[in-house]
């Protein structure tokens, strides 16, 4: 009984040490982060200083310094504040958040301008204008003079870059989630609130087909390109961009096919290729041009609206959810460390390498990873083929021919035969497909370049750079139902084999594992029929023409 009491009082001692140490935690913290700050126990607030000059635009969304608490450019509201920023922070001509909102020909009129969030919400300007201010033509943007008699005068938005005051205030602490944790320790990384997700701009111009594979950067969180769901997130994105470099950028907003419109049928892609539909209208209400395409597939960001973009290079925002979270493995991790320009894509890692080396040296080169079967790429299809290029060749601006893991084995036989995929541990497979080879090719000379999206055969003393290849032990043992090839199926000549009564899924998935062309089966519950297919719907190739309906049956790519 005293036991229990005393354990008792123990437990409420520290819930009570717990609850007291919070106050002090916020002003601890605030003091650890900047190296100017300030915690102004008045209103529980932390006031941090960004010395890295910086145009408005560039501001907004950089004040991320406290993990767990949402900052946003100072608002001095009071003279007291002004009196931090003057004294305490020495940061008189610095970016405050304070905007006009109204034609630029009203600046003057105290009454449009606002205290702005990072998330477009807005709140009443106080009066602390300095005499004169704010004056016609001076802009809509505000630089905190930071004197305790006056406080801020307007300059344009655009005009030198400046230091500028962040603000955090105790109430908004919110329990920090693991991915708002990475985010918000990385430069240039940045949170979004409203959607709970981290984005990362890859300033490298890709196809937007190709450059959504590429959202890999944070293992454990399956990345897209980036979903603009409201018309603040498409201006903080284009301030973003407009910052780091004027381009545009591609969104994980894409159309379809044979729409009467281009404002209908318009969809999120996911990660997984699934369609998450949505009205436009909802989103967009102003937006009444620039989406007039039904032919094109895909979207970007254009000024403060979204615009059709048909096949054609972009940036790539990738956006990462909390949400979407998966247990990564540890080759997943490994790959998403490399500096090298790599692709993790169905339970490999590739990367490449741009040294100037003769076969036998390429061959020996691949040790940028540990223990997962290193080797030189085998790219036994013309989607791996094409992947390679446009993902790892094109963008990098690296040379147009590279090694991968083909050689001529066995000599007997005719020049274009005897060719063999070098799978490693002493394990080879044969050629069976051709598509992928530059007319004329192969040639009967031992080695093979991956020359743009197609392979030859040269000697093997050339020197070029090479593509390495790192594989998961499980790599081909999985498979992943693929809801937007319900009740389909391939054509025919895709239809490796077919199975008539086998009892379970898993045991058509068995079959395919044992197939090394096989890359997705079909398979009916009812009629237990199987079918084994040397495609999968992720294949850039198979586009909708390649696939009939077949009721019934679901549809499982192998990875
Ligand atoms: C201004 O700051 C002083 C201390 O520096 C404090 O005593 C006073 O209450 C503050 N006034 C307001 C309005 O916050
Ligand atoms: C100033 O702006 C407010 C809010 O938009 C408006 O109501 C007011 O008429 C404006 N004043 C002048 C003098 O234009
Ligand atoms: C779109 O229309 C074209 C021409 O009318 C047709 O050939 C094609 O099959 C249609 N595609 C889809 C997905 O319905
Ligand atoms: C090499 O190729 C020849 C001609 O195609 C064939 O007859 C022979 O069996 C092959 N040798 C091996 C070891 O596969």
């Amino acid at each position: 009984m005293i036991l229990e009491y005393s354990a008792c009082v123990i437990l409420l001692i520290q819930l009570v040490l717990i609850h007291e140490s919070r106050g002090s935690l916020f002003s601890d913290e605030c003091l650890r982060h900047g190296l100017k700050n300030y915690y102004d126990p008045t209103t529980d607030s932390c006031w941090i200083v960004q010395a890295t000059p910086l145009t408005y635009d560039r501001t907004t969304l950089q004040c991320n310094h406290m993990p767990g608490y949402d900052g946003h450019l100072a608002f001095p509201k009071t003279l007291n504040h002004s009196w931090i920023i003057w004294t305490k922070l020495v940061a008189y001509n610095s970016w405050i958040g304070l905007q006009h909102f109204g034609s630029p020909a009203t600046v003057s009129n105290k009454s449009e301008w606002y205290w702005v969030y990072p998330d477009g919400r807005k709140e009443g300007a106080a009066d602390l204008w300095i005499n004169g201010y704010p004056t016609a033509g001076g802009g809509e943007c505000a630089y905190s003079y930071g004197n305790n008699v006056n406080s801020f005068y307007n300059v344009p938005c655009t005009s030198v870059p400046a230091k500028f005051v962040c603000q955090y205030d105790s109430s908004t602490a919110h329990h920090e989630t693991t991915l708002e944790h990475k985010c918000k320790q990385q430069n240039q990384w940045f949170w979004w609130e409203a959607d709970k997700s981290c984005l990362l701009l890859d300033t490298v111009r890709r196809w937007i087909e190709f450059s959504k594979l590429l959202c890999t950067h944070i293992p454990g969180y399956r990345g897209h390109p980036v979903f603009p769901k409201t018309i603040e997130k498409i201006h903080a994105i284009g301030a973003l961009r407009d910052g780091i470099k004027v381009d545009s950028i591609g969104t994980g907003m894409e159309r379809d096919k044979n729409m009467t419109s281009g404002k209908v049928g318009l969809f999120w892609r996911r990660f997984d290729g699934y369609k998450e539909s949505f009205n436009i209208k909802a989103i967009l209400p102003g937006q009444t041009i620039s989406l007039d395409a039904p032919g094109a597939d895909y979207t970007f960001i254009e000024g403060d609206l979204i615009s059709d973009w048909w096949d054609g290079t972009a940036m790539t925002l990738c956006e990462y959810e909390e949400t979407l979270r998966y247990a990564p493995t540890l080759l997943d991790i490994q790959c998403a460390s490399l500096s090298l320009p790599h692709l993790y894509y169905q339970g490999s890692c590739y990367v490449r390498q741009e040294t100037f080396v003769t076969y036998d040296v390429a061959k020996k080169s691949c040790t940028h990873i540990d223990g997962f079967n290193g080797r030189l790429a085998v790219l036994h299809n013309s989607e791996l083929v094409r992947l390679m290029y446009f993902t790892l060749t094109l963008p990098s601006g690296g040379y147009d021919s590279t090694y991968v893991g083909l050689e001529r084995l066995n000599t007997t036989g005719a020049a274009g035969t005897g060719y063999y995929w070098i799978l490693g541990n002493g394990q080879t497979l044969p050629v069976t497909d051709f598509t992928p080879f530059l007319g004329g090719h192969p040639t009967g000379t031992s080695c093979t370049l991956l020359y743009n999206y197609y392979l030859t055969t040269y000697e093997c003393t050339y020197e070029r750079p090479f593509i390495c290849e790192y594989v998961e032990p499980t790599k081909g043992t999985h498979f992943q139902v693929n809801a937007n090839t319900a009740n389909m199926k391939a054509l025919p000549q895709f239809i490796i084999q077919v199975y008539d009564d086998l009892s379970l899924q898993e045991s058509c998935g068995y079959q395919c594992t044992k197939e090394p062309g096989c890359h997705s089966v079909v398979y009916n519950e009812n009629t237990r029929n199987c079918l084994l297919q040397s495609v999968n719907s992720n294949m850039l190739y198979v586009k909708s023409t390649n696939i009939i309906s077949a009721p019934g049956y679901a549809w499982y790519d192998r990875y």
